[in-house]
């Protein structure tokens, strides 16, 4: 039988689940690990700075941290590795780490700080997917959770970077599905709305952070493969005619953040 694009994969056993969660420092990341602790799973969360993995893992002993920059091709194989040697059963990878960055293009220098935009939201899932795959097929299940964004389904003009690259992570994940459809591996896509986290330098607007993780993680644990909440889940429900209203609406509040454009002609 052909595989479905948005399978229900059943109960995930979440008692002997170990789980490797990028950027689990704060907001959904460090939200997301305290949901899995809480379920009897064992937790493993990394970021960049290890004075931010310290104080997560002071307020939940339980938690192991690892220092490791996701958008390093070569610090994402020395994670696969020591994961693998450290936690031989680890069986998910939630692809959390993720940045966003707003302003002009055209006022850009430095293309390092851009690109590194495109390596974490990018290039990291992607490629811990492709490291963690032959060690995910022994195990009895295991699971890969992409981290995307409403604003994959809805073009915003202040960070169309950003956006872009989530819409790569909801249609990547969409076709991870199709390509282990015949593994015990699951492919699910966690789209999140606005949650007050430190995402784009910290905001305090949005959905509270344990509200959408607890919603999102029940959701994962009764197996449904692409979940969203709120803005994020009428969006990835909507036809495009309704996500393109948005887009305009959204343009129309924002327009005063909007780059302005003198031109030569
Ligand atoms: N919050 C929202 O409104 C929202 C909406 C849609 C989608 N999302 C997505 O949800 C995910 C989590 O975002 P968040 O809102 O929780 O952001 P956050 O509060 O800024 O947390 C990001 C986490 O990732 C870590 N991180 C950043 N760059 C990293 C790198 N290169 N390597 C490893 N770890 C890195 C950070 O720690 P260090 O800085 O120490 O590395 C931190 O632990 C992201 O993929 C984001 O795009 C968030």
């Amino acid at each position: 039988m052909a595989p479905q694009i948005l399978p229900n994969y059943g109960p995930f056993d979440l008692k002997s689940a170990v789980v490797l969660i990028t950027g689990g420092s704060s907001g959904i990341g460090q939200g997301l690990a305290e949901e899995f602790l809480k379920a009897g799973s064992t937790v493993i969360v990394t970021g960049r700075r290890e004075s931010a993995l310290k104080e997560t893992q002071a307020k939940h002993p339980d938690l192991h941290i690892y220092v490791n920059d996701a958008s390093k091709a070569e610090e994402r194989e020395a994670l696969s590795q020591w994961v693998v040697k450290e936690f031989p059963k680890v069986n998910v990878l939630v692809n959390n780490a993720g940045i966003m960055r707003s302003g002009p293009l055209s006022k850009e220098t430095d293309w390092s700080a851009r690109q590194s935009e495109i390596a974490i939201n990018i290039e990291a899932p992607v490629h811990l997917m492709q490291l963690l795959t032959p060690h995910f097929l022994k195990q009895k299940e295991a699971a890969f959770i992409n981290l995307s964004s409403g604003l994959g389904y809805v073009p915003c003009g202040t960070a169309p970077v950003y956006g872009g690259t989530k819409a790569f992570v909801h249609h990547f994940t969409m076709g991870s599905r199709f390509h282990y459809a015949n593994s015990k591996i699951r492919v699910v896509e966690i789209s999140p709305p606005s949650v007050k986290s430190n995402l784009g330098g910290g905001h305090d607007t949005g959905e509270e952070t344990d509200v959408f993780c607890d919603h999102v993680f029940k959701r994962f644990a009764a197996g449904e493969a692409e979940i969203g909440f709120n803005f994020s889940e009428k969006a990835r429900l909507a036809p495009r005619a309704d996500n393109e209203k948005t887009s305009v609406g959204m343009w129309e509040k924002m327009a005063k953040g909007m780059p302005v454009f003198e031109s030569e002609a």
